[in-house]
């Protein structure tokens, strides 16, 4: 189905450049594991699976009937004060599939609101431990954690908050992309020493004022930055030393991404508070989720008042929706079923070694990997900064492939489906547009 431009106009999409998107549509009309088609009939390759959600492709049949089977029978149940069983079966799946240690899952909608969420269990949790000036919270430079008022305030994206003023009370340590570290492939080398900085801010705030550190274990919107080595152990060190809960986003690399199950597992850093969505339902139907430790949960069961009283007055009229859950729950089988993440791990060598050879491009600055994740940085185009990824990403688009362009980036992040065949036609879809463009 073809719209006019006239049927365009009253969708104000987000994040999209609404004028010219009106003027040049870009329409999908179904998909099928690792392909869109679009309106015309051409099929363009997944490759940033979606929005980073639907690594375990798309169309899947067992979604598509645990969905279905979950509308006829309970289409919709409270979540206040009352339950359904699939939101109790999915949390104790979530909590076996993230690290020990990591116990109670809150359910929302989304990332960002997932991230609110956390936000304010951090700052709750030292309140109800009688510590009520520990509000402030510290994210880091580049850093994306959604699009709420919390988030926004955490995040590190000038662009994101420059036109909403201040929300929350937050300071930032720096990002990780340093000049030596360029071309890193995997983990970088240098960079751990970046951690100390949440010390200088420690210094500055005093930790008696700082309720969490918020970070990406690997940066995904920044165009993919991947930790360097002992840099989260760091984090971790400093967080526990001066009482500041550690808040993991791993909305991107919660279930499967980085070749584990989470992010805090491939690297062996776990966090008091993790946060998740994208990925937990292979995209299909919105759900988020935020997962803490006992001390957490319990700290605001026992402080909560009488039994009857609501120890955490916060929640999401759709907060663990039973077809959210069903659908999560189905994804997290295949996942387990189908090996997604030995795949994942066989593939990731693939990406690597296809991605970096894009060095060889003109335009090309950087380049970075971990698992099915690869960002590509690209030289500015002289006092327009954003416009070199906007071309190369329509340049692959006109050959049948599908990236991410954010900021001064390309991002890739094939299905955990992709063969290898696919993730070389991915790199050479941008080897071209970089070629053509140059
Ligand atoms: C790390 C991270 N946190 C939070 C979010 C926000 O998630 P949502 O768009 O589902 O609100 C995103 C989305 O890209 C993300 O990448």
């Amino acid at each position: 189905m073809t719209l006019s431009r006239k049927q365009l106009e009253a969708h104000w999409m987000p994040f999209t450049g609404n004028r010219q998107f009106k003027d040049n549509p870009r329409l999908m009309a179904s998909a099928k594991g690792a392909y869109y088609t679009d309106t015309e009939g051409r099929e363009i390759f997944d490759g940033l699976s979606g929005l980073w959600t639907c690594g375990a492709g798309h169309g899947r049949e067992e979604i598509t009937a645990a969905v279905s089977r979950q509308m006829a029978e309970l289409d919709y149940s409270p979540g206040f004060q009352y339950g359904h069983a699939l939101s109790f079966e999915l949390a104790n799946k979530v909590v076996e599939l993230t690290p020990s240690g990591l116990d109670y899952v809150f359910f929302t909608d989304s990332g960002s609101e997932a991230i609110d969420t956390a936000l304010k269990m951090a700052r709750g949790y030292w309140r109800t431990l009688g510590r009520p000036g520990k509000t402030k919270f510290i994210g880091r430079m580049k850093g994306y954690h959604g699009v709420n008022y919390g988030g926004v305030g955490v995040g590190g994206i000038a662009f994101n908050r420059k036109l909403f003023g201040e929300t929350v009370d937050a300071d930032h340590i720096s990002h990780t992309l340093l000049e030596e570290n360029k071309f890193s492939r995997g983990m970088p080398e240098v960079g751990a020493h970046l951690a100390d900085e949440l010390e200088q801010l420690v210094l500055l705030h005093d930790a008696s004022n700082i309720a969490a550190l918020i970070v990406e274990p690997l940066s995904g919107t920044a165009g993919v930055l991947p930790p360097p080595k002992g840099y989260l152990n760091r984090l971790r060190e400093i967080c526990d030393k001066h009482e500041i809960l550690l808040i993991f986003d791993e909305v991107i690399t919660g279930f499967g991404r980085m070749g584990s199950m989470t992010a805090a597992e491939e690297f062996a850093v776990t966090p008091d508070i993790m946060t998740l969505a994208k990925q937990i339902t292979n995209g299909t139907v919105p759900l988020g989720a935020v997962v803490v430790g006992a001390e957490i949960y319990s700290t605001f069961m026992h402080k909560g008042g009488d039994d009857y009283m609501v120890e955490f007055p916060h929640g999401y009229t759709y907060s663990g929706h039973p077809v959210a859950c069903a659908a999560a729950l189905a994804t997290l089988d295949i996942l387990q079923n189908d090996k997604l993440l030995d795949r994942v791990k066989a593939m990731a060598p693939v990406l690597e070694t296809a991605v970096h050879g894009l060095r060889e491009s003109a335009l090309v600055t950087d380049i970075r990997n971990y698992g099915l994740a690869a960002g590509i940085s690209l030289a500015h185009c002289p006092g327009q900064p954003l416009k070199r990824p906007f071309e190369v990403g329509l340049k692959c688009l006109e050959k049948g492939f599908y990236v991410r362009w954010g900021a001064d980036t390309i991002q890739l992040a094939p299905p955990f489906i992709a063969d290898e065949e696919q993730i070389h036609g991915l790199v050479n879809a941008v080897a071209e547009s970089l070629d053509e463009l140059d």
